[in-house]
């Protein structure tokens, strides 16, 4: 089906131009008298592109702009010809691409046409925003998708480094083939080695069986090797030998085994600081960093918020079926102020958290977490007597953040539980004792999600449960004779359920180290059918 594109006709001539070229080069084309008519003209036609043919610099259009603006909606607007600054003029609208006029209708189809192709990569891979930084993300992942050599991705905790070795993969004719990604970090370093090279039968204690190692698996695919600085050095000798010779051993192997797989890297520091403090080899970083792409921090793109928050509060009310009526412009700008330490993962959470608690599905200022509110304003260092030795500048002041948004989140929680009728869910373990076969003392516990106070009681619990309450929190029930290992896996098991097997959720949950996590779940074999 042809693509759409609406034309405003602030400018008559430009709009009338641009609607016959449009229809020329094949597509479906409607103009509305102004951006008055925007909003409903949107619904009705749906159109790939919104082609603004002028006023680019009344008052009030940012603001129907970001009312309408849609993630699968490209925009460009034609600027005077007497503007000296169209650039920023685009980046405050929010704008996909803007030209100066008097701009030929040919070149205005073909920009047009290069921003609706950019917005169908964008729905496809997830990553969002208009800011240049996203941009040439975008750019740079059509660019290295189709060949198969080594990317390094870069950039802060949260700012979508995952996204884009998934979509470097999505685009890539290994498409087809496994993706597998592994946090070297998480992985204990006497496993890691085994992890991504497998291991022989009896190689080492506890090795059974021989084991196919991730690269192995990855064969014909592509690897995602997270957190690629954390890996012990050894490791790294092997992990070079695969990049140049394609080739390696089992631990315990001695043939070695050819695999096509391409490697992505990522990491949350910089690898050349890693190099140079010996981290990191220097041959692997060189390896390493033939093709590198760097995600910008959200503070760095603010401009990029309200299309993020946007899209995430529609995906929230939708996957919660929570009426959504949109955010207020002084709340907007609230989280537009917010320096986001966390980057999209903190805005998207938060942003789920206001969908799930705002009242009457409206966004407003005082919905936005104090310290949200105040960061903006303020200029953190923050002190915590005997850390700043050790944790200093972003991280200390995210870690902050972190937990007095915990503590925010969780005081709102308790105050709007208080507003709403309790339901009481009552479980009566009686009669689950009976179908169990055992008739013992039983004693029921709840895996909380982070934040909530810590219940259990022995026979009955009595939890209230707010009705917004997306997911029923997991139930671990302990019956005589388990051991404290059965007790252990199960509510292993339930976080990762609580947390749909977001093993970093799942930790947070349970209070303890990701590390010590993985330990776990290997342990208990719970790793075999637990994503990440
Ligand atoms: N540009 C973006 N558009 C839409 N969503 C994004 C974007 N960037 C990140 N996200 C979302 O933010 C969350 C974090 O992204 P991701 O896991 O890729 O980050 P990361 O850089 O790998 O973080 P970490 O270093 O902590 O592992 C995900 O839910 C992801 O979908
Ligand atoms: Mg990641």
């Amino acid at each position: 089906m042809a693509d759409k594109v609406l034309i405003t006709m602030e400018d008559l001539e430009a709009a009338v131009r641009a609607n016959a070229a449009f229809e020329g080069a094949g597509y479906r084309t409607t103009m509305v008298s102004a951006l008055d008519d925007l909003r409903s003209a949107i619904r009705r036609a749906d159109p790939d592109l919104i082609l603004l043919s002028g006023g680019l610099r009344e008052a009030g259009l940012a603001r129907g702009l970001a009312d309408v603006a849609t993630t699968h909606t490209a925009t460009l607007g034609l600027a005077e010809g007497t503007d000296t600054d169209p650039a920023d003029l685009a980046h405050r609208l929010g704008l996909s691409g803007v030209l100066l006029k008097p701009a030929s209708a040919d070149e205005v189809v073909a920009v047009g046409r290069r921003l609706i192709e950019r917005r169908k990569l964008q729905v496809r891979t997830g990553i969002l925003g208009e800011h240049p930084g996203i941009q040439e993300v975008l750019i740079k992942i059509e660019q290295m998708a189709p060949v198969s050599s080594t990317v390094l991705v870069q950039g802060e905790s949260g700012t979508g480094k995952e996204l884009v070795a998934k979509a470097i993969h999505d685009l890539s004719p290994r498409r087809g083939k496994p993706f597998i990604a592994v946090n070297c970090a998480a992985i204990p370093e006497s496993l890691l080695e085994s992890e991504l090279f497998g291991h022989e039968k009896g190689s080492f204690t506890g090795a059974a069986e021989r084991r196919l190692g991730m690269f192995e698996l990855a064969d014909g695919g592509t690897i995602f090797l997270d957190e690629i600085g954390e890996m012990a050095l050894p490791t790294q000798v092997k992990v070079l030998r695969v990049l140049e010779e394609r080739e390696f051993f089992r631990v315990g192997g001695t043939a070695p085994i050819k695999v096509d797989v391409r490697v992505v890297a990522a990491t949350n520091r910089s690898l050349r600081e890693a190099m140079e403090t010996g981290h990191v080899r220097a041959d692997l970083y060189y390896r390493l960093n033939v093709l590198s792409i760097y995600l910008p921090p959200l503070r760095e793109r603010k401009s990029d918020v309200p299309l993020l928050v946007r899209h995430f509060s529609r995906e929230f009310a939708r996957l919660h079926d929570r009426p959504f009526h949109g955010i207020n412009p002084e709340a907007m700008r609230l989280l537009m102020e917010a320096p986001w330490p966390g980057n999209v993962r903190q805005l998207r959470n938060l942003v789920e958290s206001m969908v799930v608690l705002a009242p009457e599905g409206e966004i407003r200022a005082s919905d936005i977490p104090r310290e949200i509110r105040e960061a903006g304003r303020r200029n953190l260092p923050v002190l915590v007597p005997g850390a700043v030795q050790t944790i200093q500048g972003q991280e200390l002041q995210y870690i902050v953040q972190s937990l007095l948004d915990l503590r925010l989140q969780v005081e709102d929680l308790r105050r709007r539980l208080d507003d709403v009728p309790q339901r009481v869910e009552v479980i009566d373990v009686g009669h689950r004792g009976a179908s169990g076969g055992s008739g013992g003392e039983v004693f029921v516990g709840r895996v909380q999600t982070p934040g909530t106070p810590a219940t259990g009681s022995p026979l009955r619990d009595f939890t209230p449960m707010y009705d917004a309450e997306p997911r029923p929190a997991e139930v671990v029930v302990y019956e005589q004779g388990m051991k404290m290992a059965d007790v252990e896996r199960a509510a292993i098991a339930a976080a990762l359920r609580a947390s749909r097997g977001n093993r970093r959720k799942a930790a947070e949950t349970l209070g303890i180290g990701e590390r010590t996590l993985y330990r776990k779940l290997k342990e208990y074999h719970l790793d075999e059918d637990a994503g990440s």
